[in-house]
């Protein structure tokens, strides 16, 4: 077991009217805030104008950036960057999923530098300094409120691409349930995949690691399969928006981890399908997540499954082991395309073949020799072919 270091020093504001705290968080950065956002989710909720007003409040003065796309663009990133460093701006407040988060934590990261921000993913360019981030959370997915990571798209080399950094961290993440209520079925089916496969990233792992983290991650894939479903059907159920939400922050933001350092598997490899075919994330992972773990499925990595199918699916734990691990693989698969109603195949969405060698290629170039099954690109060019 390896050692680590547990610092996680995000202060989240969780529940119903906390924002009221949004305008005396914001102040302890100064008074230039840069509000960004999406396409206009929070506008039809209303969820502006309550920030807007907190803003006016408490007499700060803002700027403001709309219009990140789900996949964030590097172009939205320049662009936020290059305001903070016109305005001046003190403090960037994300309003919005994933995506909004993200391209704001590289705007923050690109105001402190002279140079293209897209070197920052691109080039791996030092992240030493970033602008204070708060954010208010619209949709219980990617973490990304939690965590210090963001992902990039970039169009025109048909990348997208993943980076972490301390200094990305939110300083304060505004978490309330009611907010979620608006998000659709669909987006909350994709979201809770999402947030599933975070923990299944590290559940299913080689390296040994502590007993308590592995109860943890089985009661996190507990919650999102009782309370994804409610959520679909009650977009206002308090209990299970509140559980999801707290779940999608856990799931991602370093806890688990307890030391652990294998690669992930399916994110690299999902990301090369949306950096193409711009899907939903969740969506891509839905539909990679089973044919990866029966891909992966051998005698060594056998005990995964059999713990997985029986402490979060309750497969009878005195069956042979190997069908304990097939039916597990196909709990998941009812769990994202029956209960969830996700689509199934690739080519339901219109994706075949033609770009798997070179996705493989890239997506195993992310250290997948290394992961709880070593991929090679060949490998990874079948799992997309399962997928179709
Ligand atoms: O843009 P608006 O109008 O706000 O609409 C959004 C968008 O269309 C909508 N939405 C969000 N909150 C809503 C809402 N609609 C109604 N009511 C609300 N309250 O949902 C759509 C999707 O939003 P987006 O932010 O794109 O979704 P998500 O949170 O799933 O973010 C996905 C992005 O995050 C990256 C993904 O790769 C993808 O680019 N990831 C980030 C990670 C991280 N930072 O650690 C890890 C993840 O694994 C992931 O890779
Ligand atoms: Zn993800």
């Amino acid at each position: 077991m390896n050692g680590f270091i547990y610092n996680i020093p995000v202060k989240v504001y969780f529940g119903e009217n906390q924002l009221c705290h949004l305008g005396e968080e914001l102040s302890k950065f100064g008074s230039r805030v840069l509000l960004t956002y999406g396409g206009g989710s929070i506008k039809k909720s209303g969820l502006y104008d309550q920030i807007v007003a907190e803003i006016e409040k408490a007499g700060l003065t803002l700027f403001e950036l709309s219009g990140i796309e789900p996949n964030p663009r590097i172009e939205s990133v320049r662009t936020g960057a290059q305001i903070c460093k016109d305005e001046h701006i003190d403090v960037l407040l994300a309003v919005g999923g994933g995506s909004t988060i993200d391209a704001t934590k590289f705007m923050a990261a690109g105001a402190c530098v002279d140079h293209d921000p897209w070197l920052f993913l691109s080039e791996r360019a030092p992240i030493e300094k970033a602008l204070p981030i708060v954010t208010v959370l619209t949709l219980s997915a990617t973490g990304s409120e939690m965590d210090n990571g963001g992902v990039i798209s970039n169009p025109e080399t048909q990348d997208k691409l993943g980076r972490g950094a301390a200094a990305m961290l939110p300083k304060v993440s505004f978490l309330d349930p009611t907010i979620t209520y608006s998000v659709s079925p669909y987006q909350t089916a994709c979201g809770s995949a999402d947030m599933f496969n975070h923990i299944m990233e590290v559940y299913f792992n080689t390296e040994q690691d502590l007993y308590m983290l592995d109860c943890f991650m089985e009661g996190m894939m507990k919650t999102i399969v009782k309370y994804a479903p409610i959520a679909m059907k009650e977009p206002d159920n308090y209990e299970a928006r509140a559980n999801l939400m707290w779940t999608s922050s856990w799931a991602i933001n370093g806890f688990v981890d307890g030391g652990r350092t294998q690669p992930w598997s399916c994110h690299p490899i999902e990301h090369e399908i949306s950096a193409i075919y711009d899907i939903t994330h969740g969506l891509g992972l839905a539909i990679l997540a089973p044919r990866w773990l029966e891909y992966c499925l051998d005698e060594t990595t056998l005990p995964r499954y059999v713990s997985y199918g029986v402490n979060v699916f309750g497969i009878d734990a005195n069956l042979e082991p190997m069908e304990i691990a097939h039916k597990a693989i196909e709990k998941t698969s009812e769990f994202l395309f029956d209960t969830l109603s996700l689509t199934s195949t690739l080519g339901e969405l219109g994706i075949d073949d033609t770009n798997f060698k070179v996705m493989a290629e890239k997506a195993a170039s992310h250290g997948l020799d290394h992961a709880f099954k070593p991929l090679s690109a060949e490998d990874v060019e079948n799992i997309f072919k399962m997928c179709l």
